[in-house]
């Protein structure tokens, strides 16, 4: 199939590289044929954070294994692939290199098209994605929508008034809020990656036994600020030594420290919906894996009679998936990125349109 511009986009290998996930995937006609993620986790949790200068050589060793895999995967051999997408930024300035380079140099001798793909409009359109549909049909049927993108590294809320345009409607002003579970955990202690730790001890803990601020909460902005609220956590623990040695103590604490993010989040995100009179949310990004997040957005949607598209846990952590099937679509619309593009680490999300 071709689009405006007349390239062939059937068979796209999309590339992900941006922070300490190597990934690979197929996607065909917008849909994801397969999906290879190669996580560094493992390697960085001795450092407590991402060291970008292992995960750039993660990278450089697991890249083209990853990328054998995703087309043996789906069956599909160089040679039958039509374009190339990879993330462009933004993102660690080696890590993204590291990815980009290896796919131009791909579709250089494979002489094929590639596109360049912002990484924070993937996480916006992931909602988008379910195993078992073919996406592209799912971003044809996208409704507007106020979306959520909440990751280590940002925290946005997006007005999407159709496919490829959308508004940024605000931020975060410091701290991301994935960030905020990561250092809220770290402070008590807890194994990296810390957010992952903190949702699954907050689902045995009692939420109303501590009182965190909700930052900005009833400000009529729709910016975000975490960290005074990890600043509470570690006055706290000042003033409460041992409470994190006791289980139950643990547990309450990370389940209300839970609560005063999600109840952020989703309280900023229900008012930006309601400012911009859609009733369909959506939410994305890594901090949507978290299940105290994923369950306050279901019932407020519920409530109001809203629709909501959660991002599939594999597409809300990095993935290639999403690189693949916006890859796919912006490569129709828009054409190919120019060979001699390079990576863009500060890239800003635009307004599309
Ligand atoms: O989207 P992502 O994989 O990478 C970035 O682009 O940043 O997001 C990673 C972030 C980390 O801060 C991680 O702790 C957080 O998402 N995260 C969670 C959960 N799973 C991942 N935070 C809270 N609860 C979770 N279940
Ligand atoms: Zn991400």
């Amino acid at each position: 199939m071709t689009g405006p511009t007349g390239i062939p986009t059937e068979m796209l290998l999309a590339i992900e590289s941006s922070c300490d996930e190597t990934a690979a995937a197929v996607v065909h006609e917008g849909a994801v044929l397969s999906s290879v993620v190669s996580s560094q986790v493992a390697l960085h949790a001795e450092y407590g954070g991402v060291v970008p200068e292992l995960a750039t050589r993660e990278h450089l060793r697991n890249l083209l294994p990853v990328v054998r895999e995703a087309l043996a995967k789906a069956g599909v051999a160089l040679g039958d692939l039509d374009a190339i997408a990879a993330t462009r930024g933004p993102g660690l300035p080696a890590a993204l290199m590291a990815g980009w380079t290896s796919a131009q140099s791909l579709a250089y001798v494979l002489r094929l098209p590639i596109v360049g793909i912002h990484h924070h409009e993937a996480h916006l359109y992931s909602p988008w994605i379910s195993p078992g549909n073919p996406p592209r049909s799912q971003l044809a049927e996208l409704r507007p929508h106020v979306s959520l993108i909440v990751s280590g590294g940002h925290t946005l809320l997006v007005h999407v008034r159709g496919l490829l345009d959308h508004r940024i409607l605000g931020g975060t002003l410091d701290d991301a809020a994935g960030e905020c579970f990561d250092k809220a955990a770290k402070l008590l202690a807890l194994p990296y990656p810390g957010g992952p730790v903190l949702d699954r001890l907050a689902e045995e803990g009692d939420a109303a036994r501590f009182a965190f601020p909700r930052p900005l909460l009833h400000e009529p902005n729709h910016d975000f600020s975490f960290s005074g609220l990890k600043t509470s956590v570690r006055v706290f623990l000042q003033k409460h030594p041992g409470i994190a040695d006791d289980p139950n103590g643990l547990r309450d604490v990370c389940a209300s420290v839970r609560a005063a993010i999600v109840e952020t989040l989703s309280g900023k995100l229900l008012k930006a919906a309601a400012s911009c009179g859609v009733d369909t949310l959506t939410a994305s990004g890594g901090v949507t894996c978290n299940r105290g997040l994923r369950r306050a957005l279901t019932a407020a949607a519920a409530r109001r009679g809203w629709n909501l598209r959660l991002a599939e846990p594999t597409h809300c952590t990095d993935n290639a998936a999403m690189i693949g099937v916006l890859g796919e679509h912006r490569l129709r619309v828009d054409g190919p990125t120019p060979f001699d593009t390079e990576t863009d680490p500060g890239w800003e999300l635009a307004s599309g349109k």
